[in-house]
C-alpha cells in the first residue's frame, strides 16, 4: 500500500480521518455514522467462539465442496465479501385511493374511469404518505447469517425490498450501503434476491430455467461444460433432482412443480448467481419443518462457510432454526423491537421486563409479544407493567401514551399509581419499541463516545508519523488494525468516493454484465424458443388454425373466374388479413404481460440487457406467429383460386407476414404499457376495430365523412387490404356475368364494361375505382407503410419499457 494515508480514509465511514487539520462539520458526520454503525455491529465474543466451532465442522452438506477446485476459485474470485450497512431507514408509500368520503360523482364514475386507462406511472394521485418502516438501522457482516422476524405486516418484505433496492421509491430518510458504497450496477449483481411471490417462464423445466440463468449470469471465464456442472450441482444441494426435467408451470391452468419445489428452485436460481449478499423473502413458508429447517441449514453454511451475507425473513422459526441464526431483526409495525445477537435477544428481553418463560421456543414467545391488537400475549398486564424499567415505561406512555408526543416529558411514576390503567393502552409492542430507541440511543452514544477518543488518538499517531512516508505507512497500518476491522472491511472502505463504478472484483472491472451482449441473445433467444414455442404450438392453436383454414376453405372453394368471383375474393383477401392480425395480436398480449414480471426481476439483478432481450424475443417470435398464417395461405390459396402466378402468391405471403407482424408489434407496445390484461384486452380491441372500420371494406372511403378519412391512413389494416386487392386484380380481367341469366345483374351494373352491348372484360382499373382503392401506393408502397408500422410499434414498445414502466436501476 503505497497510497497516502490521508487520502485513504478520505472516503472511509470506517476509519476516523488520520493527519492533518480535520474539517469540523464533516468529522461530525463521519463520526456519527461510524458510531452508528459500530453500535449495530455488534459480535459477541460467545457468537465469534460460535463461528469458530462451526466452520471447523462443515460436515453438514457443504454446496460447492464437491466441485472442482479450479471452479471454485473462480467463483470465489468473481465473488467479493460485502458488507450490509442499512442506517435509519424510512420508507413511505404513497396513498393513491381518495378517502371513501370525498369522492364525487364525477370522481367516482368519470375522472377514476379514465385514469385507470392510462399508463400506472401517469395515473396516480397522490392523497398523502403512510411510513411503513420508522429508522430501521443494522449491520450484517459477510459470514453471518441474520433473520428478520415479524408478525405478518410488520414490514419485513419492505425491508428486504428496501435493502435489495427493488421497492417502487428509494427511502425517504436513510441509507443503505454495501462495503460503504451506496449500490451501483456492479454491486447489483453481486446481491441475490430471493422473492416471496417467484416469477418463473411456466414453460421452462427446473433444468433449463437454470441452465439460463447460468449462462447468463456466471462469469464469462467458465467454459459452458463448467456452468452445466455448476447447475448440476445446485440442483443436487438443494434436492432438486427428481423434479428436474418437469416443467415450471403456473399455478392456475398449467400445473408444474409443486410449491416447496417452487420455492427451492427459486432460491437455486438465485444461489447459482453465486451472490455475496443474499437476501431471501420468507423461503421456509410453505415447507414442511423438515425441509424448511435444512433450508436454514443451508442459508447459514452459505454464510458460514462461504463468507456470504445472508439476510432472510424466517416464518415461525422452530427453537432449532433460531440456534442457527446469528443475528436477528426483530420488527413490529415497521420498527425495530430488536437487532443483534440471537443468543443475547432473550437475555435484552428479560432486561426490559419480558422473561421468557421456561421452555419456551424464543421466537415463538416474541412474535406473539409483537402481534398487536389482538387479544394475545401482546396485551400488557399490570404484572408485566410492573416489570418494565422505569425508564423505559416512561418512554412508552411519552411516545404512545395518551396525548401522544405532545404528551408532556416528565410524566412521573405517581401517575402511575393514580391511574392504574396506563399501562392498558399499551401493547407490548409498543413498550418493546420504546426500549429500543432507548437502548439504540445509550448504544450510539456509547460508540460514539469510544469513536471520538479513538479518532484523538489517531490523530495524534498520524501527527507524529508524518515525519517521514514510511512512518506514515506504518501508522496507518496501525490504525487500520487497531481499528480491528477485518481484511475485507479494510478492503471495502479503502476504496475513494470517485470510481464507483465496477470496483467489486475482477471479474466485473471491465464488463457490466457478466456475459456479452451476444451470449446474452443467444440464451434469451434458445429461452424464447422454449418459452414461446410451447405456448404457441398447441393443441389447442393448432386445431384453430386448421379448423379456419377448413372453414374458409369451404366458403371459398372454387371462387368463379368471372365477374361473379371478384366480391369473394375481396371478401377473402380481407378476412385473412384481419382474422390473422387479431389472432396474434391477442397471442401476443395474452403472453407478454406474465412474462413482464420475469424481466422485471432479471432486469432488477442486472442479468442482462434490455435490448438483447427485445430483440432476441421478437427475432424468435416473429416467424414462430407466421407459421399458422402460412399454413392457411397454402391450404385456401389455391383452392379459393386466388391468381395463379408464383409473383402474385409470394407478395400475398409477404403482405399478409407484414400485416401479422405490425399487428405483433401493437401487442409489444400495448402490453409494455399496460400490465393489466383486462385494460389490453380492451385497448386491442378498440385499435383494430377502428383500424378495420377505416379500411375500405365495410365502408368506401369516399362515403365516409370528409373529417374522417384521413384515419385510414394510420390503420394498418387499410394498407394490407389495398396491397392484397392490386396483387390480386391488377393486370387481370373478368368476364362479365351472362346478364340474361337473372341474379348477377344488380352487381354487374357497378362495372360500366359489363353495362355496354356487347359487355366488354371488367378491367382491374374498374375494380380498383368500384372499390375505391388508392393505387398511388401500389404493392411496393403498401409493403413500405406496413414495415414502417412494424420498425415505428417496435420501437415504441422498447422505449416504453426502457423508460415507461422501466425498472429502476
Ligand atoms: N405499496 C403499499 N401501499 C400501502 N401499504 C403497503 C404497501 N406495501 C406494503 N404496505 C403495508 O405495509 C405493511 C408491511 O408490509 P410487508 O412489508 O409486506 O409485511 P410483511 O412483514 O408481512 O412482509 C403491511 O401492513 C402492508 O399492508
Ligand atoms: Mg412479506
Amino acid at each position: 500500500m503505497n497510497r497516502d494515508p490521508s487520502i485513504m480514509s478520505a472516503g472511509s465511514e470506517e476509519h476516523p480521518p488520520l493527519g492533518g487539520a480535520v474539517d469540523g462539520e464533516h468529522h461530525e458526520v463521519d463520526s456519527a455514522a461510524a458510531a452508528h454503525d459500530r453500535a449495530f455491529d455488534h459480535t459477541p465474543e460467545s457468537a465469534l467462539k460460535v463461528h469458530e466451532a462451526a466452520a471447523a465442522n462443515r460436515a453438514r452438506f457443504h454446496l460447492f465442496a464437491n466441485a472442482p477446485e479450479d471452479i471454485q476459485t473462480r467463483l470465489a474470485q468473481s465473488r467479493k465479501a460485502m458488507k450490509l450497512v442499512f442506517r435509519n431507514l424510512h420508507y413511505q408509500v404513497p396513498i393513491t385511493l381518495p378517502p371513501e368520503s370525498t369522492k364525487t360523482f364525477v370522481d367516482r364514475y368519470i375522472v377514476e374511469p379514465l385514469r385507470s386507462l392510462l399508463p400506472e406511472g401517469l395515473s396516480q394521485r397522490t392523497y398523502g404518505w403512510v411510513e411503513l418502516l420508522h429508522g430501521v438501522s443494522g449491520v450484517v457482516r459477510p459470514g453471518e447469517f441474520c433473520a428478520i422476524l415479524g408478525g405478518s405486516g410488520a414490514g419485513k418484505t419492505t425491508l428486504l425490498n428496501a435493502i435489495a433496492g427493488r421497492s417502487m421509491l428509494p427511502p425517504s430518510e436513510g441509507s443503505v450501503t454495501f462495503n460503504g458504497r451506496t449500490r451501483t450496477h456492479a454491486t447489483r449483481r453481486l446481491i441475490g434476491y430471493v422473492m416471496q411471490d417467484d416469477v418463473f417462464l411456466s414453460n421452462l423445466t427446473v433444468e433449463q430455467t437454470l441452465r439460463f440463468t447460468a449462462s447468463i449470469r456466471l462469469p464469462r471465464t467458465m467454459t459452458r461444460e463448467e456452468k452445466r456442472r455448476r447447475v448440476d450441482e445446485v440442483l443436487h444441494s438443494l434436492n432438486l433432482d427428481k423434479a428436474r426435467n418437469t416443467i415450471i408451470g403456473d399455478q392456475q391452468f398449467n400445473k408444474g412443480i409443486s410449491g416447496g419445489e417452487r420455492k427451492r428452485a427459486n432460491i437455486a436460481e438465485t444461489l447459482l448467481t453465486n451472490p455475496s449478499l443474499l437476501l431471501l423473502d420468507e423461503p421456509t413458508s410453505g415447507l414442511d419443518s423438515t425441509t424448511a429447517l435444512s433450508v436454514v441449514r443451508l442459508l447459514k453454511d452459505l454464510a458460514l462457510s462461504e463468507g456470504r451475507t445472508v439476510v432472510a425473513t424466517v416464518h415461525q422459526p422452530s427453537s432449532v432454526m433460531w440456534s442457527e441464526f446469528d443475528k436477528v431483526l426483530l420488527l413490529a409495525d415497521g420498527s425495530t423491537v430488536y437487532f443483534g445477537p440471537a443468543s443475547e435477544a432473550t437475555a435484552y428481553f428479560e432486561r426490559q421486563g419480558f422473561r421468557l418463560p421456561y421452555g419456551y421456543n424464543p421466537a415463538d414467545y416474541l412474535l406473539d409479544l409483537l402481534v398487536s391488537g389482538l387479544e394475545s400475549g401482546g396485551r400488557m398486564t399490570e404484572e408485566r407493567w410492573r416489570s418494565v424499567p422505569e425508564r423505559v415505561r416512561r418512554e412508552a406512555r411519552r411516545m404512545f401514551g395518551k396525548g401522544g408526543a405532545s404528551g408532556s416529558l416528565d410524566v412521573s411514576d405517581e401517575d402511575d399509581e393514580k391511574s392504574a390503567s396506563v399501562y392498558s393502552e399499551l401493547t407490548a409492542s409498543m413498550v418493546l419499541r420504546a426500549a429500543w430507541c432507548l437502548n439504540e440511543a445509550e448504544m450510539m452514544s456509547a460508540e460514539r463516545a469510544a469513536y471520538e477518543s479513538r479518532a484523538r488518538e489517531y490523530s495524534t499517531i498520524a501527527r507524529a508519523a508524518a515525519a517521514s512516508n514510511r512512518d506514515r505507512a506504518r501508522a496507518a497500518v496501525a490504525a487500520e488494525l487497531s481499528d480491528g476491522g477485518t481484511f475485507v472491511e479494510r478492503h471495502g472502505a479503502e476504496k475513494d468516493g470517485d470510481d464507483d463504478e465496477d470496483e467489486v472484483g475482477e471479474q466485473y472491472t471491465e464488463h457490466k454484465y457478466a456475459v456479452s451482449w451476444y451470449e446474452q441473445f443467444r440464451a434469451l433467444a434458445l429461452r424464447a424458443i422454449l418459452q414461446s414455442g410451447s405456448s404457441f404450438f398447441t393443441w389447442v392453436t393448432l386445431s384453430q388454425a386448421i379448423a379456419v383454414s377448413l372453414l374458409a376453405l369451404f366458403v371459398w372453394v372454387g371462387s368463379p373466374d368471372d365477374e361473379s368471383g371478384i366480391y369473394p375474393r375481396l371478401g377473402l383477401v380481407f378476412f385473412t388479413g384481419i382474422f390473422w392480425s387479431f389472432t396474434v395480436l391477442y397471442s401476443s398480449i395474452t403472453s407478454f404481460p406474465m412474462e413482464r414480471a420475469v424481466l422485471n426481476k432479471d432486469r432488477s439483478a442486472g442479468s442482462y440487457m434490455l435490448s438483447a432481450y427485445f430483440l432476441a424475443k421478437t427475432s424468435i417470435e416473429s416467424p414462430m406467429q407466421l407459421v399458422y398464417p402460412y399454413m392457411f395461405t397454402l391450404i385456401v390459396y389455391f383452392s379459393a383460386n386466388l391468381k395463379r402466378t408464383a409473383s402474385a402468391f409470394f407478395l400475398f405471403a409477404v403482405l399478409l407476414s407484414m400485416q401479422v407482424m405490425v399487428a405483433q408489434s401493437l401487442g409489444y407496445w400495448l402490453s409494455s404499457m399496460v400490465m393489466d390484461f383486462a385494460q389490453l384486452a380492451v385497448m386491442a380491441a378498440l385499435w383494430m376495430v377502428g383500424t378495420i372500420l377505416v379500411a375500405g371494406f365495410f365502408i368506401p372511403i369516399s362515403k365516409m365523412h370528409v373529417w374522417f378519412r384521413w384515419i385510414r391512413y394510420v390503420s394498418f389494416v387499410y394498407y394490407g387490404y389495398n396491397g392484397f386487392i392490386i396483387n390480386e386484380f391488377q393486370d387481370s380481367t373478368y368476364a362479365c356475368e351472362d346478364n340474361g341469366a337473372g341474379g348477377g345483374g344488380v352487381q354487374s351494373k357497378s362495372y360500366p364494361s359489363c353495362a355496354e352491348s356487347p359487355p366488354q372484360p371488367v378491367t382491374s382499373q374498374e375494380i380498383f375505382r368500384a372499390y375505391n382503392v388508392d393505387t398511388t401506393f401500389g404493392i411496393g408502397g403498401c409493403i413500405g407503410m406496413l414495415i414502417m408500422f412494424m420498425v415505428v410499434m417496435r420501437i415504441f414498445a422498447y422505449l416504453s419499457l426502457k423508460y415507461v414502466q422501466g425498472v429502476r436501476k
